[in-house]
């Protein structure tokens, strides 16, 4: 993951060098779900970003204004909206990036499974139309719970005849995100030069950040471990909690969400040692059809699965009471790709 750093400064040049129609190709972005909570700040942050021509943003509603809005903005990216099913295949054609955080958030008291009946059907949805109208687009799937509806949309494209697990990921970063800050505050490490991997899935005990690989790498009492684990597994609840009924992350999820959007297309773009951590079809672990783990990306999506590493006893039992939950979110969601 680029340092905090070089993201802001590439920010703060972004209209600037959106001006000079530099050498990158032209690329199309298209946002599902852009007129929300994560949306709208996401739209904004792919706007600044110099690698996009072309920004697509379609919701059921609302976006006529976000497009209106952000399409002031001095940067390159051709911005246009999109409302209502019957523009959706408009907004995606000819899409290389679909970022989906389109449904429900969180509520206090709520798990990210207890979204599946609303988030289900939306991706189940949105989907079946990326297959007709972008088939070959990389997909980043925002919306939760993120451990079922990757394997949803993987079951609906492979149902569709153009599957690639090489362009199917679930958004993961935020999770990497936190890890980063939480353990950066914790032993007083500037916070741009701190990596964590975070690997498994996206929600409480799948997420697991594996500190013992961490650098720069600073020793952690055991209750200095469980605590920063815990924290970074209930890092979204936290966000619930706080904004008291009114969502779940989304300025910091906007912000993850544009730091692997800007991956996935400096891939496509042929950039090496582009790496980041994402849920995709895997055989990391040999129970599980899908993990989220260090990925290699280029100009055809994913290049390589990296491997974990060598995991502590702490971690190796993290991973153990990870992968039940993680198979049966898994399962929920390959089962209601083909019953509905
Ligand atoms: P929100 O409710 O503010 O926005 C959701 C947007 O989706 C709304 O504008 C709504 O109109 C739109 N929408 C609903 N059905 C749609 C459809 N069929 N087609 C297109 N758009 C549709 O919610 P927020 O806070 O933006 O969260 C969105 C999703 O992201 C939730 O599922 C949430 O759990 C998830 N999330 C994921 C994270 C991750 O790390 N992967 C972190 C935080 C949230």
């Amino acid at each position: 993951m680029r340092s905090l750093l070089r993201v802001t400064q590439n920010v703060l040049r972004a209209s600037e060098r959106a001006y000079t129609n530099a050498a990158n190709p032209d690329r199309k972005v298209a946002i599902l779900g852009a007129a929300g909570g994560i949306g709208q700040p996401l739209s904004l942050l792919m706007k600044m970003n110099p690698y996009v021509s072309d920004l697509a943003l379609y919701d059921i509603q609302g976006t006529p204004g976000v497009a209106a809005d952000i399409s002031h903005i001095n940067s390159k990216a051709k911005t246009k909206g999109y409302a209502g099913a019957e523009q959706l295949g408009e907004a995606l054609k000819g899409a290389d990036v679909v970022i989906i955080p389109a449904g429900v958030p969180r509520k206090p008291g709520m798990t990210r499974d207890d979204l599946f009946k609303t988030n289900a059907g939306i991706v189940k949805d949105l989907i079946t139309a990326v297959a007709q109208h972008a088939p070959t687009a990389i997909l980043n799937i925002i919306s939760n719970p993120v451990n079922s509806t990757v394997p949803i949309a993987a079951e609906v494209l492979k149902a569709a005849g153009v599957y690639d697990p090489r362009r199917l990921f679930g958004v993961t970063t935020l999770d990497v995100v936190r890890a980063r800050t939480f353990y950066a505050e914790k032993k007083g490490l500037p916070v741009a030069d701190v990596e964590v991997p975070v690997v498994g899935g996206h929600a409480g005990v799948t997420i697991l950040p594996f500190f013992s690989q961490a650098t720069p790498f600073q020793d952690l009492a055991q209750e200095e471990l469980v605590a920063l684990t815990k924290r970074t597994q209930d890092g979204g609840t936290e966000v619930v909690q706080a904004k008291a009924g009114k969502g779940s992350a989304t300025l910091s999820m906007a912000y993850a969400g544009a730091l692997f959007a800007d991956a996935c297309l400096r891939g496509l773009n042929g950039e090496s040692d582009v790496e980041e951590y994402t849920f995709v079809e895997s055989n990391i672990v040999p129970e599980l059809t899908f993990f989220s783990s260090k990925v290699k990306l280029g100009p055809n999506g994913i290049e390589k699965v990296m491997g974990l590493g060598e995991l502590t006893e702490f971690e190796e039992a993290g991973l153990k009471d990870a992968i039940p939950e993680l198979k049966a979110s898994i399962a929920k969601g390959v089962e209601f790709a083909h019953s509905n």
